[in-house]
């Protein structure tokens, strides 16, 4: 049976298949540092699609004048229990930032007061004393501690690559799963915060990336009319392979196991090209004979939880709010906002919290205003498990 990485594999480059378009118009944008141009970005996508990969590809295929920092999120300490502040994301990012000057040599010197640098902004602390003077940054006077945090974080990397030109000409931030942004009192101020300083910053492109769909509300307070950027950021979203890449996929990364020419194209019907659900569904396959449409029917129903992995870990990790309203959706359809209103039996007010939560997932889509839930695979797996426990998973 193949064994192809449900997650990002440690050994990007064994694994990760063409992309080519994608990353040539990515290194586009990002090619304006040396004339202090930089361009600020917002790549959207479905679950699963592929953009974590991506972006880390694109990281490190960078060139040795621009540094490049990744944080996830969803990976802060304290995420997971809903408790993610501003203070906490600005400190790892620091971090982040701190951590990509390690490969450099002229930089060390800098990397070196790392510890010494997080220490004096750890959240306990906030003893900002000597931390402007050690990286050069004059600290703004203001008044509350997260100010002073905030913009020693903000001013830094235009800073590094400033004091570095001979050898530096621009730092990137990658920012993964920003849809976790919403979460905070007010991510409006926070994206306000971050453009103030980027639309001074000619060698510093931002990169917010994260599962969330291109009409959401977290992308209009970032990048609508009313938005923070207001339409200035690029927005790029990343498509699923096409039929031709799902198949020149399969023949690269699992030779030993053959479809026919039908199999191949319920095979690609089933996964609709992404990335996420053609690993997994393939590690349930083996080799022998050619899979032909039927067999790739059953093979589907028999292995779904497998197939739907990805969906079981984030089923568990919703509110019961959640649940029941993605639940309506798979049993009636696309539902406009009163329909939507009447099956529940709590407040306009709650179901638009809930609501905007799954929007900002990515779970929940909202188009010619009618709600729906439009992974085919949530879909499936929810209907699959509904008639045959007789229930929904808890
Ligand atoms: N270009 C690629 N080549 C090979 N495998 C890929 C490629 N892109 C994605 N994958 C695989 O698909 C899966 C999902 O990729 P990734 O985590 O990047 O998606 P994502 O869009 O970031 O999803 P999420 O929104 O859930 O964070 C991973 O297992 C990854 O290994
Ligand atoms: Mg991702």
């Amino acid at each position: 049976m193949p064994n192809l990485p449900l997650g990002i594999p440690s050994n990007l480059d064994k694994y990760f298949f063409n992309r080519k378009k994608e990353l040539a118009q990515l290194n586009i944008f990002l090619s304006g540092f040396k004339d202090d141009i930089a361009n600020q970005l917002l790549v959207t996508g479905r679950r699963g699609v592929g953009k974590s990969f991506l972006l880390m590809k694109l990281k490190r295929e960078l060139p040795d004048n621009v540094l490049s920092a990744y944080l996830d999120l969803s990976k802060i300490h304290g995420i997971q229990k809903g408790k993610l502040t501003e203070e906490k994301v600005m400190h790892s990012l620091f971090e982040a930032m701190l951590n990509s000057l390690k490969d450099k040599s002229t930089l060390m010197k800098i990397y070196n007061l790392k510890d010494s640098l997080l220490k004096k902004i750890s959240p306990k602390t906030y003893d900002f004393k000597g931390a402007g003077n050690l990286l050069g940054i004059p600290l703004p006077q203001v008044d509350t501690d997260y100010e002073k945090l905030s913009s020693l974080v903000m001013e830094f990397p235009q800073n590094v690559v400033d004091n570095n030109r001979q050898s530096i000409d621009g730092f990137v931030i990658i920012l993964d799963e920003f849809q976790l942004i919403g979460e905070f009192e007010n991510p409006e101020a926070f994206f306000w915060l971050i453009r103030s300083f980027t639309q001074d910053q000619d060698n510093v492109t931002y990169i917010f990336t994260g599962s969330t769909s291109a009409a959401s509300e977290i992308v209009d307070q970032i990048n609508g009319a009313q938005g923070a950027f207001g339409g200035r950021m690029i927005q790029f979203p990343v498509e699923p392979f096409s039929e031709e890449d799902t198949y020149d996929y399969l023949k690269e990364m699992i030779p030993e196991i053959k479809f026919t020419p039908e199999g191949l194209k319920r095979f690609y019907k089933c996964t609709g090209g992404y990335p996420s659900y053609i690993n997994s569904f393939c590690n349930t396959m083996s080799g022998g004979r050619p899979y032909d449409n039927q067999m790739v029917i059953e093979a589907f129903y028999s292995k779904l939880d497998q197939i739907a992995i990805m969906w079981v870990t984030i089923w568990s990790s919703l509110s019961d709010y959640e649940k029941e309203i993605i639940i309506i959706l798979v049993e009636n359809g696309a539902l406009n906002w009163s329909e939507l209103l009447s099956q529940v039996d709590y407040s306009n007010k709650t179901l638009l919290k809930y609501a905007n939560r799954l929007k900002n997932k990515g779970i929940l889509s909202h188009i010619d205003r009618k709600y729906t839930i439009d992974d085919m695979m949530l879909r499936s797996w929810l209907k699959y498990r509904q008639e045959n426990d007789g229930y929904y998973p808890p």
